[in-house]
């Protein structure tokens, strides 16, 4: 067997779409995956981001392209899910990770702007997507991760719609697990405790998005027993373990990511 720095190369000539690839978490991952030998698609909205990670993917020697979605617009997800089809004949990894995290207390209404958008990307995109790939993800056999979040176990106070949704799908992941078993296809889902990434760095969340990065790399948080946020690297290292044939009878779980997260207290 080939190694790489990780040790094995486990998904070699697998075709795998990863919706919001182009950052993050999902960023992270398609670099994981691409380096243990897949082939991959990053399934963005931001086209300049998604661009720049395909260019990365290639410059190391992997095997990436951009497909453009829209997660909120139905007409893109299914656009998108026939350029795949276009493309390849069979889909072995799908990894659901695109969401936007809106603020608001229930009290104020400040949330109801933020339930169409949150919604229609991050829970009705997710099904959609995964219905009009089905086709592709049956042909072969398949695995799939949802991305939850511990926001979803805890319930958090102003970000009942983003926990929500994170809970909701735990029960989807259940849902899929049973319904695409007959197909070859297995389901998990990750939480993931506080990472590193652009939803709290990025374009709008801070007014110099290095130095926020920095302090949130440097920053000792009492909630979970490692004392610590996580490198994006951390969460995609059990995405990949989820999505290998080394998970082949874990089907309709849930993996908690969090350094052993026990509490709400800042961070
Ligand atoms: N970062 C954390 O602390 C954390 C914790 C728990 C769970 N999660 C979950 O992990 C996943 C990834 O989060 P992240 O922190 O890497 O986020 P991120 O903001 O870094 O990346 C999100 C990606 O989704 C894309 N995206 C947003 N709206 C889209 C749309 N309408 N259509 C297509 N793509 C769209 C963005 O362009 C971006 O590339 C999310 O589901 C998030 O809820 C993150």
């Amino acid at each position: 067997m080939q190694t790489n720095q990780w040790g094995t190369i486990r998904f070699t000539d697998k075709v795998a779409l990863i919706t919001g690839g182009a950052s993050g978490i999902g960023r992270a991952t398609a670099n994981r995956l691409a380096a243990e030998g897949a082939h991959v698609i990053i399934a963005d909205n931001n086209t300049e981001m998604a661009h720049k990670a395909v260019s990365e993917i290639q410059e190391t020697g992997g095997k990436a392209l951009l497909i453009e979605v829209d997660l909120a617009d139905d007409e893109s997800v299914i656009t998108a899910a026939r350029a795949v089809a276009e493309k390849f004949s069979a889909l072995h990894i799908l990894v659901n990770n695109a969401a936007i995290l809106r603020s608001g207390k229930i009290e104020d209404g400040a949330w109801l702007p933020n339930w169409e958008p949150e919604t229609a990307i991050g829970l009705r995109g997710w099904v959609l997507i995964t219905q009009h790939l089905l086709p592709l993800l049956k042909q072969e056999g398949a695995a799939i991760v949802n991305l939850s979040s511990e926001g979803g176990f805890l319930g958090r106070p102003g970000q009942w719609i983003y926990d929500a949704i994170k809970a909701g799908l735990v029960s989807l992941t259940k849902t899929m697990a049973y319904e695409f078993i007959e197909y070859g296809i297995r389901v998990n889902a990750i939480a993931p405790g506080w990472i590193v990434t652009e939803m709290h760095f990025g374009k709008g969340k801070a007014p110099d998005p290095a130095a926020q990065k920095k302090a949130l790399e440097e920053l000792t948080i009492s909630s979970c027993i490692m004392k610590r946020l996580a490198k994006p690297e951390e969460v995609a290292a059990a995405i990949a373990f989820l999505l290998s044939d080394d998970a082949s009878y874990i089907t309709g779980q849930t993996l908690h990511v969090d350094g052993g997260r026990w509490g709400m207290s800042v961070g």
